[in-house]
């Protein structure tokens, strides 16, 4: 094969999200976030770990953006803390929480690297989930406050604007499984958290489009599995179509084209959210963006014990796996080009995608992590052949900066480009890192080539 060279202008760069590296949990007026009340509930996390330091990001971030800087990064995403700017939630807005993110971003533009930011990542302030969290309208309503809050300060010098991160596993793992905070498990409140999220979106880009300078770019990320059945039985055809409903389609549809997709409704029956006059419109403003998180594929066959969709996934034997999941590249290529096909985002961002497996740091103080490496080269090739099949990217973030609190699992699956020894806070850039350093420099790679030693 030969040297995959991406188009002049195409963006690298790499994504993290506040809880699981800020840490100060409780500094600079801070309120609590429903993940701060989780990680305190006994059982819920590995080992009993918590994000209350992380790896100390709150006050390590200039060394952080220095090593950002160092691997060429030329975009940074992150997310903002919603109960570090707003303690309550609702109400007063918490000037020093605001000045740590306008320090970051000031850090970031000195050092040439556009930043990228979240709203979202999973952060509720408790305050609000005492009241009902996403299972109330009024947590919408609050949310776009909080936006306006947030671009006021940063709206000068932030150019993208990202609404949530995910909000199926918001909505899904937080309100039905419960393995997230706030560790609910009610179909009907993850459903009605599922439609006041995404109205949630709808009114804060209305609020961002009004506020912010007409160069401003607005977006929304959501996890997309390529979905594929585990067998050519149609009960297994059927299953898969179902399960790409509940996790694709539940929220492609009502973002692109303002409806609920007509098979979710028809099963969801009763248990469907009430959608008031006007909802639908306004979740479906215009978008300059989509950002895509890939990490693996779903496999289905049909499973009536399941809650509901009467789907589960399989995992396939015969091939890699990593710490989590099935290591799979034609499966970003595939959810990629479908995505275009069907809902023709105006331009595509990845926006996560990564691998965890078991680093250590050799004799030499390297981290020789090459696994990461094969799968970055086979992935990002992937996402080159669907920029030449048509689909309109223009970004790749890698997930991770450092490794970092990976939620329910603690701090046993590292992703990073940098690898963080959790007791002294050390970073050491692991060969990834140099590697992805190199096609940034590049701006594509040889796949051919050898592997940093
Ligand atoms: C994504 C999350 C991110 C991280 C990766 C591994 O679903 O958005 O925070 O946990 O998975």
């Amino acid at each position: 094969m030969a040297f995959l060279k991406f188009p002049h202008g195409f963006t690298w760069g790499a994504i993290t999200s506040s809880y699981q590296i800020e840490g100060a949990w409780d500094e600079d007026g801070k309120g609590l976030s429903i993940w701060d009340t989780f990680v305190r509930q006994p059982g819920r996390i590995e080992r009993g770990e918590n994000a209350d330091v992380a790896v100390d990001h709150y006050h390590r971030w200039q060394e952080d953006v220095d090593i950002m800087a160092e691997l060429g990064l030329q975009a940074y995403c992150f997310s903002i803390s919603w109960p570090r700017v707003m303690p309550a939630g609702i109400g007063k807005a918490n000037a020093a929480g605001l000045d740590f993110y306008d320090r970051l971003v000031d850090g970031l533009l000195a050092k040439k690297i556009t930043p990228f930011v979240m709203l979202y990542h999973w952060e509720l302030p408790q305050a609000l989930e005492d009241k009902g969290g996403w299972g109330e309208r009024d947590t919408a309503l609050a949310f776009a406050d909080y936006a306006h809050h947030v671009v006021q300060r940063l709206g000068d010098r932030v150019t993208y604007w990202i609404t949530h991160n995910e909000p199926f596993v918001a909505a899904m793992a937080g309100y039905f499984t419960g393995e997230h905070a706030p560790g609910v498990q009610n179909p009907v409140i993850a459903l009605r958290a599922t439609h006041h999220l995404l109205l949630s979106h709808g009114r804060a880009i209305q609020v961002m489009r009004s506020e912010l300078p007409h160069a401003a770019k607005l977006g929304i990320i959501l996890n997309l599995s390529p979905t594929y059945p585990a067998s050519e039985r149609q009960e297994d055809i059927q299953a898969a179509e179902r399960y790409d409903g509940a996790a694709n389609r539940l929220f492609l549809d009502p973002v692109f084209r303002g409806e609920y997709p007509p098979d979710m409704e028809a099963m969801l029956g009763p248990l469907f959210p009430d959608v008031q006059p006007g909802d639908m419109q306004t979740i479906a403003q215009p978008l300059d963006f989509l950002g895509v998180n890939y990490y693996s594929r779903a496999v289905i066959h049909h499973d009536p014990d399941f809650p509901i969709i009467q789907a589960s996934e399989t995992h396939p034997k015969g091939n890699e796996y990593s710490q989590m999941w099935e290591i799979y590249p034609p499966g970003i290529y595939d959810i990629l080009v479908r995505t275009y096909k069907d809902y023709h985002p105006a331009a595509m961002f990845v926006t996560e995608n990564g691998v965890c497996v078991p680093d250590g740091v050799d004799f030499d103080g390297r981290v020789r992590d090459y696994r990461r490496i094969r799968y970055l080269r086979d992935h990002i090739a992937q996402v080159h052949r669907a920029l030449e099949a048509g689909v309109p990217l223009q970004a790749y973030f890698h997930w991770t900066v450092m490794d970092n609190f990976e939620w329910a699992y603690g701090y046993r699956m590292r992703f990073g480009l940098v690898y963080v020894d959790f007791e002294t806070q050390k970073r050491v850039v692991k060969n990834s890192g140099r590697w992805y350093a190199q096609v940034i420099r590049q701006n594509g790679f040889d796949p051919q080539s050898v592997l940093p030693l």
